[in-house]
């Protein structure tokens, strides 16, 4: 099982945005994008104002994950800016989960289901054996530099535990509260991609943080 470190933008220096995607370029597996509508999140992020401009420069695969209460209206443009990888809420899709998985394959990205910790892990079965990865909020989406909430790591072997029965391929990321401390403990329970927002970009040395974090 590989095990790979995908930088959060969110947390990187916006007045310096080229740097840090060149960070992740030669240092990081994966660019974690977080895009926010500030209606199925508190928050609001950034936007295809910025994505067209990173797109330009990345190299690193980059990973869309959308926070918004309509993410089909958007497959598309992630699709044309090279995106390779993009999740949606299930929260967000309800019932239309299936079609957003095929539409984001249709056009030739990986297709991801996101959960908020408040949501049963179960909700995401009827997916697995569908979605190419799942992940799982170790907080509640919206925000950097929250506290990671312990029961997530229960709730990552639970849906692992349910991939290997079923002899299916999906990975599973995390989201949320990743550094030293949590790092081991979720990677040990089945995830294999961690998005890391202020443990990377809050540290002195980014670069030696994301290699700390994969080496953990
Ligand atoms: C929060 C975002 C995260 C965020 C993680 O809603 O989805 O990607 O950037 O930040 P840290 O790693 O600081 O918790
Ligand atoms: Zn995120």
């Amino acid at each position: 099982m590989s095990f790979r470190i995908a930088p959060s933008l969110l947390a990187a220096d916006f007045l310096h945005l080229e740097k840090d995607i060149e960070l992740v370029n030669k240092c990081g597996d994966v660019i974690h994008l977080d895009v926010m509508d500030g209606t199925l999140v508190p928050n609001i992020s950034f936007g295809f104002s910025v994505i067209d401009q990173l797109s330009k420069i990345a190299t690193a695969p980059m990973d869309a994950h959308l926070m918004v209460v309509h993410p089909e209206r958007w497959f598309e443009k992630l699709a044309k800016d090279g995106v390779q990888m993009c999740s949606f809420h299930y929260e967000a899709a309800g019932r239309n989960t299936s079609r957003f998985i095929k539409q984001i394959q249709d056009l030739g990205m990986k297709a991801g289901v996101a959960i908020n910790p408040d949501v049963p892990v179960s909700k995401l079965f009827p997916y697995i054996g569908k979605a190419d990865y799942f992940l799982i909020m170790s907080v509640f989406a919206g925000f950097g530099g929250q506290k990671f909430i312990y029961e997530s790591i229960d709730r990552v072997a639970e849906l692992k535990a349910e991939i290997d029965r079923r002899g299916a391929k999906a990975i599973i990321e995390i989201d949320g509260g990743i550094n030293m401390d949590t790092v081991k403990a979720v990677r040990e329970a089945g995830v294999e991609l961690a998005v890391a927002g202020s443990s990377v970009y809050g540290a002195a040395d980014p670069a030696a943080a994301i290699a700390a974090l994969r080496e953990a």
